[in-house]
């Protein structure tokens, strides 16, 4: 039985919009669960949830309903010292998420300082030790964020994260920003501290393509609801929802392999302010029925380990061309 760090159970949040006549449901109810150990991806497109997620799982936001554990402790709304050295975040952009105003040393030591993580005679030593995990050396002690480029901020930001020696990081689209031949470059950083530090890891993507290489397990999401969650080698060869089968035929090199029918989703995603009746996904589903229009479909484990709220599983069969994780493109 694998062991679960992190844990989320009936996460809402709601939100009142339009001069508060209206209630935004940004989660709508997540169940989600981080192993110790492994790094999951958590997809879905625009508007899904996915920020408020991760900000509700560091503790930094409150939820409307449900409760989050770290190590089968509650993580308290707001965000305690210790959830703070326990769990730590990264950014989509380096260039907000460093104080310009401070060296790189300066921003190590205050971290290293306030958790009380090495004596003030070792900050210097310590510091020097997270840049080289991140793959930087000791002469940019003194620099300055705006003499780094977008991926070497990057860098610098995951070494401020490792900083309090997390058990947890929660990535938030940390490659979204950079130019894609400095993407591949973080991901592998990603993985090897995945692989080093033992870290458990929640990575947050857009887009699949990202993220199949890096992530044992994917948790797809869709207006605010998990929809799919299963091994990442499973989800590539035989996805058990339409919408992550849609997401799976978008990557370029996957559909040029296949010989089975594209699946291609329509239009825009619901509102989460109207959302529709029964399955939310229904609207843009080449394979909806009437039962989906009507009845809201429960997340449901469809095979072992493997989760979908579809009720049209058995319609969905694997690639008749069993596409290659590791060849599709980034
Ligand atoms: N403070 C807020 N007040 C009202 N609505 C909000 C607030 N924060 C987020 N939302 C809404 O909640 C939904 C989810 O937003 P969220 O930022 O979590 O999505 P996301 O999946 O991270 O999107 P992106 O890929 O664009 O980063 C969106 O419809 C968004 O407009
Ligand atoms: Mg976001």
């Amino acid at each position: 039985m694998e062991e679960n760090i992190l844990s989320a159970a009936g996460v809402r949040q709601e939100y009142r919009v339009g001069g508060r006549k209206k209630l935004l449901k940004a989660l709508d109810g997540i169940d989600l669960e981080l192993r110790k150990g492994e790094t999951l991806a958590l997809v879905g497109e625009s508007g899904s949830g996915k920020s408020t997620l991760a900000k509700i799982l560091v503790g930094s936001l409150a939820p409307t309903a449900g409760e989050v554990q770290i190590d089968g402790a509650p993580v308290v709304g707001r965000r305690s010292k210790l959830n703070a050295q326990r769990i730590q975040m990264v950014f989509q952009d380096p260039y907000s998420s460093l104080n310009p105003r401070i060296t790189i040393g300066g921003m190590l030591a205050e971290v290293l300082r306030f958790h009380r993580i090495v004596p003030p005679n070792e900050i210097r030593a310590e510091s020097i030790r997270l840049l080289n995990l991140v793959g930087m050396e000791e002469d940019v002690l003194d620099a300055y964020p705006s003499q780094f480029s977008g991926g070497q901020r990057q860098r610098l930001a995951i070494a401020r994260a490792l900083a309090p020696r997390p058990e947890v990081l929660v990535a938030d689209e940390p490659v979204s920003a950079l130019d894609v031949s400095v993407q591949a470059t973080i991901l592998d950083l990603f993985a090897s501290l995945q692989r080093e530090l033992g870290l458990s890891i929640l990575f947050i993507a857009h887009n699949l393509a990202v993220v199949q290489h890096l992530s044992q397990r994917v948790a797809v999401m869709y207006l605010g609801r998990i929809v799919a969650v299963s091994t990442t080698r499973e989800l590539f060869e035989n996805p058990k929802h339409p919408y992550t089968r849609a997401l799976v035929d978008s990557i370029p090199r996957m559909s040029a392999g296949s010989v089975n029918d594209l699946f291609e989703v329509q239009g825009d995603p619901p509102s989460p302010i109207d959302l529709p009746q029964g399955c939310r996904f229904a609207p843009r589903c080449p394979l909806a029925t009437d039962e989906c229009r009507s009845v809201d479909p429960a997340l449901l484990e469809v095979a072992p380990g493997r989760f979908s709220a579809c009720i049209h599983t058995d319609r969905l069969a694997p690639y008749a061309f069993a596409p290659k994780a590791e060849e599709a493109a980034l």
